[in-house]
């Protein structure tokens, strides 16, 4: 079953991902932020290049590094995610959206540390971020192939393939917290792949290096390599 293909099927193609969590700074030593840690974008990225194509991963703060043919763009915030992505989305042929992107920022960040013994209980106001994603989603070429993630605490089959459509993806991997053992602290995934021409396959748990590979095929079965 773990099928491990050798070919250079990707030769040719430009691959863009985003990765990782976001962090939104607070003040200069807290920020607001997600447990994800960057494992499922990083495999993927390991896969595309693996199989031969141009690999350009925008990663927000992980401590995990892709192989090294794989270009890293380290970013820290979704604003800054959303624009080194608009700078590099234009020669990429495949976008794969796999960062956990917080959805807030806090509307003010101190440049001071905040001092408890003057501020007492402490209220944050909380703006939203832009979506990335859809933002890039609305500007897709008819030859450019676009997949992001959906996260759900449910069975989250109409949530993800409300995702798609809403992002303008071409197709959506569901991440569903119900399985045991998927999701951001593990080793193992299991997902579930739709899209847009009604195509559904569900997979097993299996390593995310597994994950990424049947991913990976998925694509390339739909972009005809
Ligand atoms: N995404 C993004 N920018 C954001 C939020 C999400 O690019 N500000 C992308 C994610 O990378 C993922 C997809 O959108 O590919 C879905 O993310 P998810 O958090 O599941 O959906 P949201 O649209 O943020 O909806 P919610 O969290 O409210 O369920
Ligand atoms: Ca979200």
């Amino acid at each position: 079953e773990e099928y491990f293909s050798t070919e250079q099927d990707y030769q040719g193609k430009h691959v863009l991902l985003t990765a990782g969590p976001t962090h939104e700074p607070i003040d200069p030593v807290r920020f607001i932020g997600n447990h994800s840690t960057g494992k499922m974008g990083i495999a993927l990225a390991n896969e595309f290049a693996r199989r031969g194509a141009e690999v350009t991963l925008i990663l927000g703060p992980s401590s995990l590094r892709p192989r090294e043919e794989v270009k890293v763009l380290p970013v820290m915030t979704a604003e800054e995610m959303l624009r080194v992505a608009e700078d590099n989305i234009g020669e990429a042929d495949i976008a794969i959206f796999a960062a956990a992107v917080a959805d807030y920022r806090p509307l003010h960040s101190s440049d001071e540390k905040l001092k408890r013994e003057e501020k007492g209980d402490l209220q944050l106001e909380l703006v939203r971020n832009p979506d990335i994603a859809a933002t890039l989603g609305s500007w897709k070429r008819p030859n450019q192939y676009f997949v992001g993630f959906a996260l759900e605490s449910n069975a989250g089959f109409e949530e993800a393939k409300r995702k798609m459509a809403q992002k303008n993806l071409n197709a959506i991997v569901l991440n569903s917290l119900l399985d045991k053992g998927a999701g951001f602290s593990y080793e193992t995934n299991k997902v579930t792949l739709f899209d847009r021409e009604g195509g559904i396959e569900a997979y097993e748990l299996k390593s995310k290096e597994a994950v990424a590979r049947d991913i990976v095929d998925f694509i390339a079965r739909r972009i005809a390599l």
